[in-house]
């Protein structure tokens, strides 16, 4: 099997077995993401793109709320069937299954939505691979919003490591050609009732 592959199976597998409502990360209602998206001024007519946006309800919502152009990027299959199931309209999302490590896009967007990836991504060149997609996939002056493990959240999610973050570190780590618009912690209650401490920043992408 390729890195891909691998790593596509496991996420699938993930979802099959756990479920996409029971998995920790799941959240009934994306309150966070929504009024982060809210805070970088975004509204319908945004372009908005969720990395490894899974099942998240958040592009059905984005829906509902009149936005034109969402797009959902996710290496599992599995989430994207879960993710669509619930729609009324799925066909006003536009789905990507892809790994985000090797992905070159073909477009760009104005707002840049990341729940819970960045923190997998504990090799350097993985995250440079991050940055160099963040890079090619926002239009100059997009927002990118990144929630990732705060400094006392979890050691590991899904049986994989992770790195955890202070807002600080989060900004540092995506690097120059983006100004912090905002940033802060937030708790997220898993569906058994724990909580995860986060952390999230807002940056806009540096006009050329
Ligand atoms: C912890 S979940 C968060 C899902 C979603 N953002 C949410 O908040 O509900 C991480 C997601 O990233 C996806 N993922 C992990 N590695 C990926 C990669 N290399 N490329 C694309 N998606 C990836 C997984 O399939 C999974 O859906």
């Amino acid at each position: 099997m390729t890195d891909m592959q691998t790593r596509a199976a496991h996420w699938d597998e993930r979802y099959r077995t756990v479920g996409a409502d029971r998995v920790s990360w799941f959240e009934p209602e994306p309150h966070q993401s929504l009024a982060l998206l809210q805070m970088v001024g975004a509204g319908p007519s945004s372009s908005v793109i969720d990395i490894g946006g899974g099942a998240s309800p958040l592009a059905g919502c984005l829906v509902e709320q009149g936005y034109r152009d969402v797009s959902v990027l996710d290496i599992s299959q599995e989430a994207l069937d879960a993710a669509q199931a619930r729609l009324h309209r799925p066909g006003a999302v536009t789905w990507i299954k892809a790994d985000l490590l090797e992905w070159v896009p073909d477009r760009r967007w104005q707002v840049w939505h990341d729940r819970a990836v960045f923190h997998f991504l504990t090799e350097e060149r993985d995250r440079a691979a991050y940055r160099l997609l963040l890079h090619r996939a926002l239009e100059p002056g997009g927002a990118a919003i990144i929630s990732t493990f705060g400094e006392a959240g979890p050691t590991s999610c899904s049986g994989l490591p992770v790195a955890r973050y202070s807002p600080i570190r989060l900004i540092a780590e995506i690097g120059p050609g983006f100004t912090p618009v905002g940033s802060g912690g937030f708790d997220h209650v898993t569906p058994t009732g724990l909580t995860q401490k986060f952390t999230w920043v807002a940056l806009r992408a540096d006009l050329p």
